[in-house]
């Protein structure tokens, strides 16, 4: 091992600052889902709503990257992007996806996994234009994912569109949602004998499980 694998290999944390028991989670991930981010807002975690979006392309190969979580509507993930985004194409070949938050100033990860639609145009519609106007231009500039010849070009492209102050959401700019049927709560403990809390969806129901840390 060379020195600065040494080093990396030498960070250690050790986690103490709470624990997780089944009985305090309740029959509804989803709820606790939404206490446990007012608990992570409370103590001022960073970027609280950022969370790893997980997607597989037509080719099965995996893809990970940072959005921001903009709502829980019924039970569901809601997320804005371009449609014709890479994630939105491997979405539309795979609707199966995986979201992942860290909260590491609570020493907490809440996995989810389920499937993966497209929000109503109306929630889009609402979303997209509550945003300021240098955004909504950016969003309409930005043909995302796409090689591009330079970065002015693109502030260009911003520049015009502000100037002629007509913004309108374009049709491949919205949301998802992401309806979960797989959500697991981890708590770091001391010795790495971390709480893990699995919740399966059966049919309408959640079913509830300690899983070895
Ligand atoms: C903190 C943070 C927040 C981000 N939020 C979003 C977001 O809400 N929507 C989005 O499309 N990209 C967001 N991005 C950019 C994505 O990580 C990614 O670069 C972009 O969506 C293109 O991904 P793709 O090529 O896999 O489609 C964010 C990045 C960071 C670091």
């Amino acid at each position: 091992m060379d020195s600065f694998s040494k080093n990396i290999a030498a960070i250690r944390q050790d986690y103490s600052l709470s624990s997780l028991d089944e009985k305090e989670t309740g029959d509804n991930p989803v709820l606790f889902f939404a206490k446990w981010f007012k608990e992570a807002e409370h103590a001022d975690c960073a970027e609280v709503n950022a969370m790893t979006l997980a997607t597989v392309d037509a080719q099965n190969k995996p893809h990970a990257r940072i959005v921001l979580l903009k709502g829980l509507e019924e039970q569901q993930f809601v997320f804005f992007t371009n449609y014709n985004s890479n994630k939105g194409m491997e979405i539309a070949a795979n609707k199966r996806a995986a979201l992942l938050f860290f909260w590491p100033e609570l020493q907490r990860q809440v996995r989810v996994e389920g499937s993966i639609t497209k929000v109503s145009p109306e929630l889009s519609d609402e979303y997209f234009y509550s945003r300021p106007q240098g955004s909504q231009a950016g969003a309409i500039a930005s043909a995302q994912s796409s090689k591009i010849a330079s970065r002015e070009e693109l502030e260009h492209r911003v520049k015009e569109l502000m100037e002629s102050k007509t913004l309108s959401r374009p049709e491949h700019w919205g949301g998802y949602h992401l309806t979960p049927d797989t959500i697991e709560f981890w708590q770091g403990r001391s010795n790495r004998l971390h709480d893990r809390v699995l919740f399966e969806k059966d049919g309408t129901l959640w079913q509830k499980s300690r899983l070895a840390p």
